[in-house]
């Protein structure tokens, strides 16, 4: 992981997913994160418009780190990386996109559940995975089994993470951040009402600092 990602997790250890299509609304929510103390944001590859909507948060915010995630082919790999995307997160684990990502010094987040995905990310020599679906695959139970024997192993559980289980899974010291769409709720976000989408990253920020202080 590069040293500013990691520097930025360490002080806010949580990535909203933002997965607007409309560029502006993309935009909007991002700053209102940010207004939030979230600098980390991952844009969810799930709409035909959301590539642009990184490229727009990259041209119109400062001070971020902006990754791209749900990214499920080496083709969108590169195409957001050559948009500017900061770190690559995947659903699952893709030898092309692992091997593109390890070979270019991008970091990479590859959704692992079971303890075989875990040990053949960790002998492609990737050191960080995400855990997903976090509430699905097991939780924290699943989180403390696999950091005891992948000691070097480091996690970003996602799926099934709110505000409610934050304080649990960033209580798990293999956990470098925790990933989710608590954070953008799409009725808040139809409605304009941006100013509920920085309470709520007000809200993670003050939970991952009272476990992490
Ligand atoms: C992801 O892509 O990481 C998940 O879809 C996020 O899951 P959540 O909506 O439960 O946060």
């Amino acid at each position: 992981m590069s040293t500013d990602l990691s520097t930025r997790l360490q002080s806010a250890p949580v990535v909203p997913l933002v997965g607007e299509d409309d560029p502006a609304t993309a935009v909007a929510v991002t700053k209102a994160l940010a207004a939030g103390g979230l600098t980390v944001i991952e844009v969810v590859l799930r709409s035909d418009n959301a590539q642009a909507g990184m490229e727009a948060i990259l041209a119109q915010t400062e001070g971020l780190a902006v990754g791209a995630g749900t990214v499920l082919t080496l083709d969108q790999a590169k195409s957001v990386v050559a948009s500017g995307a900061q770190f690559i997160v995947c659903p699952g684990l893709v030898d092309n996109i692992a091997e593109y990502c390890l070979a270019e010094g991008i970091p990479f987040f590859p959704g692992t559940m079971t303890a075989g995905e875990v040990q053949r990310a960790y002998a492609m020599g990737l050191r960080e995975v995400k855990f997903f679906p976090a509430a699905l695959a097991g939780g924290v139970p699943m989180l403390k089994a696999f950091s005891s024997v992948f000691r070097e192993m480091r996690f970003m559980p996602t799926g099934g993470v709110s505000a409610g289980n934050l304080t649990e899974f960033l209580s798990v010291p293999s956990v470098i951040a925790c990933g989710g769409s608590w954070l953008t709720p799409a009725n808040a976000i139809a409605a304009g009402e941006y100013d509920k989408v920085t309470a709520l990253a007000s809200e993670a920020v003050a939970i991952a600092k009272s476990v992490r202080p």
